[in-house]
């Protein structure tokens, strides 16, 4: 039987950034919330109110000021130690110089992964998101979406028990990230991971996710959590039916007031 995916339990998580001049920055204030394992969480909030952070405390790659994180494993939901993440970063910080295959095969490479399985993984994960072809082509000869996809086989090859999309399709146009978050989509369906979604599309946020956590301006904290309720597997029309409209509303509405209070603190 495959290892249950992971749920994370964040519980009173606060963190101040400390600059060398001594100034403060409270960018996460007080969040408790659990992600629920083999589901999708979106994270919507405004800019700048620390989803960015959260991912990186999430990730263990930054130690929060206050609070915990926990893995929870099984209908026990017993705690364990950190399961095997991944995370597609908005800046998809792909090597110029190699190959498509190769820059899905680096994780397994840093890895200690010998070449014959690492590349028959690769070859699965660019399958995955429709890459077949272009193994042997160059980033520079890719456009924004493909090499946007290259990032997501990157983090698919390593079978993370966690998967964290920060802002995955920020930089992309209209057309190519409805393809993306239509592939996106089936993916998720088909895995069944424990998936974090970061970004700042309400739209984006309701089509993928199972549940929405909204957050306020900085300090980030909880604003409102919504569970989707909409069936999978979804297509693009699911937009159109009255739920969608209806958490789009509410979200905007959450959102409306924190994004106002963010853009007067930048002014
Ligand atoms: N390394 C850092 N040092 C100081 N301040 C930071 C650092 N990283 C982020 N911040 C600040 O913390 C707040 C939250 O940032 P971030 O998590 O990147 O926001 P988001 O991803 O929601 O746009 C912002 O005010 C940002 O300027
Ligand atoms: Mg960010």
């Amino acid at each position: 039987m495959p290892a249950p995916f992971a749920a994370i339990a964040v519980t009173r998580l606060s963190h101040t950034f400390e600059s060398r001049s001594g100034a403060t920055t409270l960018a996460l204030s007080d969040v408790s919330f659990e992600f629920p394992a083999g589901r999708v969480t979106s994270i919507v909030g405004p800019s700048g109110c620390g989803k960015s952070t959260l991912l990186l405390i999430l990730r263990g790659l930054l130690a929060a000021s206050e609070g915990e994180v926990r893995f929870l494993y099984g209908a026990e939901r017993q705690p364990g130690p950190p399961p095997r993440m991944a995370t597609v970063w908005q800046s998809f910080n792909l090597l110029p110089w190699r190959s498509v295959l190769d820059n899905v095969a680096f994780g397994l490479e840093l890895g200690g992964m010998g070449r014959a399985e690492r590349e028959a993984r690769a070859q699965d994960a660019i399958r995955a998101v429709e890459l077949g072809g272009f193994e042997k082509h160059f980033p520079g000869q890719l456009s924004g979406g493909m090499r946007q996809r290259v990032g997501l086989a990157r983090g698919l090859v390593m079978q993370p028990e966690i998967l964290f999309l920060d802002e995955p399709f920020g930089a992309l146009d209209a057309q190519t990230r409805l393809y993306l978050q239509e592939q996106l989509s089936a993916l998720v369906e088909r895995s069944g991971r424990t998936v974090v979604l970061v970004t700042h599309s309400i739209e984006e946020a309701i089509f993928l996710g199972d549940l929405v956590m909204v957050m306020t301006a900085r300090p980030g904290r909880v604003a409102a959590t919504l569970e989707v309720g909409l069936p999978r597997p979804r297509g693009l029309d699911a937009q159109k039916t009255p739920r969608f409209g209806q958490l789009f509303e509410e979200i905007y509405g959450l959102l409306r007031d924190e994004v106002r209070k963010a853009m007067l603190e930048r002014i």
